[in-house]
């Protein structure tokens, strides 16, 4: 079954075929970030508008990358939500159209799901069930118990900013420019991660949730306590010791999680999930623990639509389908997530009153 997926929940417009839920034909993302640079974060309006432009080029390129066409694909996923709705709402009515121009199947797939696919694409074969996912992206930072690609319970979620947003926020403060995550990683490899003592938020006794405003709030202070300009190297000690924080965090967190679930892998998708000390430190903790940590290429962990596609091969298997009613979300909605085939059916029963 060939899937042509489209992402468009933020600021990368993203079109992929993948054969099978497994196989990548194609993957196309346009980034916007030279478009959101100067403003130092997304701007929604601006995203929608750049969506509507870039949508059918992507498209098309996916399509002739992967030697297809909109006549030879079997069926379309596309992210339905989180994310920004004027940006959801364009991938969403490409799909919906091609769908009802082709009377092909598509599904509407939740992000988080898709980010979670990624690693069926990249360590298909090495996956088994149930596992750990840890979700760190720039809207999100959650620990999930993965059944199966259609089944996730949520353990544990960020009770505040989500960990790349942190990031973000203090390369704003610090000059860094946008998006942060990348430039605080590459600062980092030359800093020294205990120069500052910032705080680790773990809060009550085996919680799985997550807080960075605290640790946000604690370098902007650090910050402003400065008169003098910085030098390289203080920057490369602020940039390491705050890195240092988040992930001691976030290792401290998924390591538990694994532990009181009783299992034995672990998975890192979502952009942060590209950070390269993130990656080694948990890594360690999973080889001394007995617990094996595994996580896509960077380019599978950013935004991209050969997630989405593979997602959107479970559901689709699972006898989900998208019907011309399905609309955009913006905000992690739990009840959208489990599927169960009364779901399934209770959408299409609703369609066909109206
Ligand atoms: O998954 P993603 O592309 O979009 C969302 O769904 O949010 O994640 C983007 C986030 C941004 O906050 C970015 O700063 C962060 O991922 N990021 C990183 C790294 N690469 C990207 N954060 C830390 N270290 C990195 N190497
Ligand atoms: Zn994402």
């Amino acid at each position: 079954m060939k899937i042509l997926g489209i992402e468009s929940s933020c600021d990368e417009t993203a079109a992929a075929v993948v054969s099978d839920g497994r196989e990548i034909l194609s993957s196309v993302v346009a980034s916007q970030v030279d478009l959101h640079k100067k403003y130092g974060g997304v701007v929604p309006e601006l995203a929608s508008r750049k969506h509507v432009e870039a949508v059918l080029p992507v498209v098309d390129e996916a399509l002739d990358r992967a030697r297809e066409s909109l006549e030879t694909i079997d069926a379309i996923a596309v992210t339905q939500g989180p994310g920004l709705v004027g940006s959801l709402l364009v991938g969403l009515a490409v799909a919906k159209s091609m769908a009802y121009v082709r009377n092909i199947p598509w599904v509407g797939v939740n992000h988080i799901y898709s980010h979670v696919a990624a690693i069926y694409l990249s360590h298909g074969a090495s996956i088994r069930f149930p596992f750990v996912a840890l979700v760190v992206s720039g809207g999100h930072t959650s620990l999930f118990r993965v059944a199966s690609p259609t089944q996730m319970t949520l353990l544990g979620r960020t009770l505040d900013d989500a960990a790349g947003e942190a990031f973000d926020k203090v390369a704003k403060f610090m000059g860094l420019g946008y998006p942060g995550g990348v430039v605080i990683d590459r600062l980092a490899r030359e800093g020294n991660p205990s120069a500052v003592p910032f705080p680790r938020t773990l809060l009550e006794a085996g919680s799985l949730n997550f807080s960075f405003s605290g640790l946000k709030t604690a370098v902007l202070n650090y910050l402003k306590g400065f008169t003098a300009e910085f030098s390289v190297s203080q920057i490369r000690d602020i940039a390491a010791s705050f890195q240092e924080a988040v992930v001691d965090t976030l290792a401290a967190k998924v390591m538990r999680a694994a532990r009181q679930e009783d299992i034995t892998l672990v998975v890192l998708v979502g952009g942060v999930a590209c950070n390269t000390r993130l990656r080694e430190k948990i890594a360690r903790e999973g080889e001394t623990s007995g617990i094996t940590v595994l996580f896509p290429p960077p380019a599978l962990c950013t935004d991209n639509a050969a997630m989405v596609a593979a997602a959107g091969y479970h559901f689709l298997q699972a006898g989900q389908r998208g019907d011309l009613s399905l609309n955009a979300y913006s905000r992690f909605a739990a009840d959208k997530q489990p599927f169960s085939p009364q779901s399934a059916q209770r959408g299409r029963a609703a369609t066909k009153t109206h």
